[in-house]
Formats: C-alpha cells, structure tokens, sequence
C-alpha cells in the first residue's frame, strides 16, 4: 500500500470515532506484517483498522454493529474518503448472533478481534473464526490488558496451533503455526498447552498439599 495511506489514516486522531481505536504503532505493525498483500481477511469492529485493512486485503469482511449515536465508528469508516469499498463487506449486528451464523467460505490470512470486548464474547468470535486461519495466518487481539482477553491470549500462546509472535501496545499478534486444527466439534481439552501445564503442576505437589488445596477450595 502506499506509504501516503497509512499516514493519513494514522493522521486520524484517536477520538476520529468514539468506540476507541488501536493506537498508530499498531497500525503501522499491522501494515508491516501485511505488506505482501492479503487474499482474505476478516474484523470484529470497526475503525482505522478498517480502513487500513481495506488497502491491504482483496476481500475483508467486518463484522460490526450499528453504532450510531454511541461512537459513530460505522457511519465513519463507510463516510471516509480512506475506505476502499469495494473489497469490504461489512456484516451488521453484534457478533455474538452474526459470527455464529455466519457461513463461512474463505481461508483468511489474518483475523482481528476487537468488537464487543466483555467476556465471553471475545471467545465466541474466536470460537467461529479460528478454524478458517490458514497456516501461518495471523490473529490480531486487541486490548490485552483487559483480565479476560489476557487470559485468552495466555491461553493461545500455549497452544500448539499458535505462536505469539509479539505485543504491540496493548495488542497481540499470533501466528498460525501448522499444528492440526483444534477439532471444532470435538473435546481435545488435555491436548492444549495451557491444560498441560496446570496439570503437571498439580502433579507435582505432594499428596497432602493436594488434600489442604482440595479443602481449601
Ligand atoms: C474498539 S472499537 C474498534 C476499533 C477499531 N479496530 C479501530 O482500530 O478503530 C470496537 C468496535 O466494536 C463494535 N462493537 C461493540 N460491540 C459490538 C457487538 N456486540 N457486536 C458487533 N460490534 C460491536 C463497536 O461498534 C466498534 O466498531
């Protein structure tokens, strides 16, 4: 994409629309991390990321909801001179009833959630999007400093499916790794990292502390 581009969606202020945005240094990542060009993409939310999305992806789809009068950032991206329209396909409604019924077709390079960010929502987008990243695609949460996104993307850098390649900001970026795909309609709980670990601690403690815990709790 052009250099011009990025720039002037990073000349966009922060409050350009009021749901909150990445800040620069994440766009800037996103751009680097892109700059090959994308077949498929896709969004929760919408804002600059939008935008830049549009310039580095053939196809983006943006599950988003309308917002208007409670930070205006649909009526934005789709108004800005900065969009290009005709590869994004915007999906209206919270994605708590749009991801799940979404039939999905594409194999995406690169997933971003930053839409509704309460628990469990951003794991019920995850839950519908993450069979569809490609190998090596990349999965972009953003606001990790959120407890509960924390404990998401804690939960992603164990697993073997995906390795954290860095925290921008407050923003994580995973990669796809080609480990098989967590089977979708299955139980495969003993198998994820995160799981593992717990698991051989509490092994390891001495069958009274055990007890003491067990009583405990
Ligand atoms: C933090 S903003 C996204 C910012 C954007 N990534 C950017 O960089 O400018 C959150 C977005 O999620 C949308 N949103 C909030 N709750 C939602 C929901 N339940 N379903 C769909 N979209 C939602 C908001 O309208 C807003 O577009």
């Amino acid at each position: 994409m052009e250099k011009e581009t990025l720039a002037a969606i990073c000349a966009l202020p922060n409050d350009w629309h009021g749901a909150g945005t990445v800040s620069d240094v994440v766009l800037v990542a996103i751009a680097r991390r892109c700059a090959e060009g994308l077949t498929h993409s896709v969004e929760t939310g919408t804002g600059r990321t939008t935008l830049l999305l549009s310039h580095l992806s053939r196809d983006h789809t943006v599950f988003t909801k309308q917002d208007r009068g409670n930070g205006d950032s649909l009526d934005r991206v789709r108004a800005s001179w900065l969009l290009a329209p005709d590869v994004v396909r915007f999906v209206e409604g919270p994605t708590q009833i749009t991801v799940p019924r979404h039939a999905f077709a594409e194999r995406f390079e690169f997933a971003m959630l930053d839409g509704p960010h309460a628990f469990p929502f951003p794991y019920v987008e995850y839950c519908y999007i993450y069979p569809h990243i490609a190998p090596e695609g990349l999965l972009v949460v953003d606001d990790v400093q959120i407890p509960t996104i924390r404990v998401m993307v804690d939960i992603l850098r164990q697993d073997p499916m995906w390795r954290l390649l860095e925290v921008v900001g407050q923003t994580a970026f995973l990669q796809r790794t080609d480990a098989p795909t967590v089977d979708p309609l299955e139980d495969g709980w003993s198998l994820q990292g995160y799981n593992r670990r717990k698991a051989r601690l509490r092994d390891l403690l001495p069958p009274v502390v055990k007890r003491a815990w067990h009583r405990l709790r």
